[in-house]
């Protein structure tokens, strides 16, 4: 009887152990899950500002912008003496 005893309670705390384990690894894999995608969600929309800020976008993709792009071809901010350019992210 006692041996029957210890053979049933042998496997608990080894199956608590186990799922103890899974579990941390499941967070690691979760924390590392969110840092990933925190990081790529960074980097998109750091890449999406810095090209729809650019005169090509700005100018160029929009229909309705086509003129203000044109008028500012033929402004000092865009031709000068000192060869410095505004672009339109710089002053919207
Ligand atoms: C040197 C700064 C500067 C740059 C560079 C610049 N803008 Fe502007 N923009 C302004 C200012 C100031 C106004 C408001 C005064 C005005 O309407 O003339 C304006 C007004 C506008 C307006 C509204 C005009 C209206 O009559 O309602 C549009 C559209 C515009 N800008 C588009 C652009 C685009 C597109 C570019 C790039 C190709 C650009 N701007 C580059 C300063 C700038």
């Amino acid at each position: 009887m006692a041996q029957q005893r210890q053979h049933v309670a042998a496997p608990e705390p080894d199956r608590t152990r186990r799922r103890r384990g899974r579990r941390g690894l499941l967070l690691t894999a979760a924390a590392a899950a969110f840092v990933f995608l925190g990081v790529a969600a960074v980097t998109l929309t750091n890449t999406f500002v810095t090209y729809t800020s650019t005169d090509r976008f700005c100018g160029t993709t929009c229909h309705s912008m086509t003129w203000a792009a044109e008028t500012y071809t033929r402004s000092p901010h865009f031709d000068n003496r000192v060869g410095v350019r505004a672009t339109c992210g710089d002053c919207h």
